[in-house]
């Protein structure tokens, strides 16, 4: 997920359980052309050995950057280039790329040929249902990405023009896991440990791919569900990852781009929206810890408190 799955939350994750990692998506043009994307490129990209096997995934509009690009990026070492077909963004979706491309299946056929002949490591798509509710061409999709060459294929199970929002339809995941001969991951609307193991159920899909419900929470790897995990571990957790962040991105980017993973560690204290929105204004080490104290008081006192009532 873009601005969430880098290296240390990757790491992390990994640590409690996942079974790959994808890195978050890469413009192959801003590879390509800007110079000055290039050191932000290769941060995105960075990845432990324990992380194996590691997906890079892009996205682009032109075909022959796309092959070119997959094709330099390979010498990076990764595992899998994933080829990204449901990004909704309007900027990206509506000029052709990410969820743009699912409206060509036979052009997409053509791109998975040309990539799996052009890589020597194996290519992987990332799908929706389609453009919209008039448009789920989801079977013709898969078909040709299989046809040509794909060794996966993830499954959003939601059309570019619901976004992130509204029911996952997992009955198309269980669709196109009975017709393919290569693994299929589920995506979409996996919010709990239960919610993994009924879309195992109801699509018979090869693995459940986790997004949002790892944010604050990747325990969820463990197979623990979010009210099993005490707010100390929750805030040791959240020190270590700060701590990763900050070491990776330097101590002011990193602190600040924390802020997202921050509000998520604490979600405990639903109830204490001040300390919340103080977290997301932190903009140093100590102006988190003095947070983590406090919540850590709160937590006590409320703790106190239920055990005198
Ligand atoms: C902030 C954000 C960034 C995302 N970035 C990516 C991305 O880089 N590549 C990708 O394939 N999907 C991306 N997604 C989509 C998720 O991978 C996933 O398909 C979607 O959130 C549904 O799964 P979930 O309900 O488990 O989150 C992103 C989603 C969000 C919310």
């Amino acid at each position: 997920m873009d601005g969430f799955t880098d290296w240390p939350f990757r790491v992390i994750c990994r640590e409690l359980g996942s079974a790959m990692s994808y890195t978050e998506f890469v413009n192959v043009d801003e590879i390509a052309h800007a110079r000055r994307a290039a050191s932000a490129v290769k941060l995105k990209l960075k990845f432990s050995e324990m992380e194996r096997p590691v997906a890079f995934q892009i996205y682009g509009h032109v075909d022959e950057r796309l092959v070119e690009t997959a094709r330099a990026l390979q010498d990076l070492g990764p595992d899998i280039i994933d080829l990204n077909l449901g990004c909704a963004i309007r900027k990206i979706a509506e000029r052709g790329a990410g969820a743009g491309m699912l409206k060509d299946p036979a052009r997409l056929g053509r791109l998975l040929a040309s990539l799996s002949a052009a890589l020597r490591i194996p290519v992987t798509a990332k799908i929706r249902l389609g453009w919209n509710d008039r448009s789920r061409n989801y079977l013709e999709v898969s078909k040709a990405l299989e046809e040509n060459g794909c060794a996966l294929i993830a499954v959003h199970a939601r059309t570019k023009e619901q976004g992130h929002s509204g029911p996952a339809d997992w009955s198309a995941i269980a669709e196109i896991k009975s017709r393919a001969r290569i693994p299929i991951l589920g995506n979409g609307n996996v919010h709990t440990v239960d919610d993994i193991e009924a879309m195992k159920q109801e699509t018979q899909c090869d693995g459940v791919m986790i997004g949002r419900a790892a944010i604050g929470h990747p325990w969820i790897f463990s197979r623990r569900e979010k009210e099993s995990v005490p707010l100390e571990e929750s805030i040791a957790m959240a020190r270590r990852h700060l701590g990763m962040m900050t070491g990776l991105y330097g101590p002011e980017f990193g602190c600040l781009i924390f802020r997202k993973h921050a509000v998520r560690y604490v979600h405990h204290l639903v109830s204490v929206g001040k300390l919340r929105s103080r977290l997301v204004l932190c903009s140093n080490v100590a102006e988190y810890e003095s947070l983590f104290a406090e919540a850590l008081k709160i937590e006590g006192k409320s703790k106190e408190m239920t055990r005198e009532s």
